[in-house]
């Protein structure tokens, strides 16, 4: 079985969290196909798909919301998950609150294609992060929220409700 974690990223954290998601398939004895969502052009050859971007003032990674709007058919033939990272601070203390928050296009996606599951992950916020904004909310808020134990145990769900066997 071959798995697409695709995703789109700012700084990087989302990239992170996507490696991570990888090497648990890889470790549950399936395939999985690691990409940078703006170059992902075919989804032919995939069993299942986990897409995940960044969120930036509620809003989903717009890579990520091109590739589900663009390839919205083939996602809706094969299981597909979507996530986001996603709190830091303060708001990664509470991530089930957080899901309320989760970027509309997101959720929006997750309904339209019909995916078996949407998940909030922690981000990553760092010390030196450049941008106007950036830099003032890493006065306060720099740090990293990515849980690898939380991604281990999503992604193991995942990989059961694929229902295959492998040795
Ligand atoms: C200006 C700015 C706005 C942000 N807005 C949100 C937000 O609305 N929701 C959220 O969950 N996280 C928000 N974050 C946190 C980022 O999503 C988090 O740092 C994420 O891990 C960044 O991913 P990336 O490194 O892949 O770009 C924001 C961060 C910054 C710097």
């Amino acid at each position: 079985m071959r798995i697409l974690v695709a995703y789109g990223t700012k700084r990087g954290g989302t990239r992170g969290l996507a490696e991570m998601i990888a090497q648990d398939i890889t470790n549950a004895g399936l395939e999985a196909d690691i990409r940078e969502a703006r170059r992902v052009k075919s989804l032919a050859g995939y069993d299942a798909a986990i897409i995940g971007g960044s969120a930036y003032m509620f809003r989903w990674h717009r890579d990520v919301v091109r590739l589900v709007k663009k390839h919205a058919t083939e996602l809706r033939s094969i299981p597909t998950w979507l996530f986001c990272s996603g709190p830091v601070g303060a708001g990664a203390e509470n991530l089930d609150e957080y899901e309320k928050l989760a970027p509309k296009h997101m959720l929006a996606a997750a309904t339209d294609l019909n995916a078996r599951g949407t998940k909030v992950f922690g981000g990553r916020l760092e010390p030196n992060a450049r941008g106007f904004i950036a830099a003032k909310m890493a006065k306060n808020s720099a740090g990293d929220w990515r849980d690898p134990q939380l991604v281990d145990k999503w992604v193991h769900d995942v990989v059961a409700s694929l229902g295959v066997s492998h040795s």
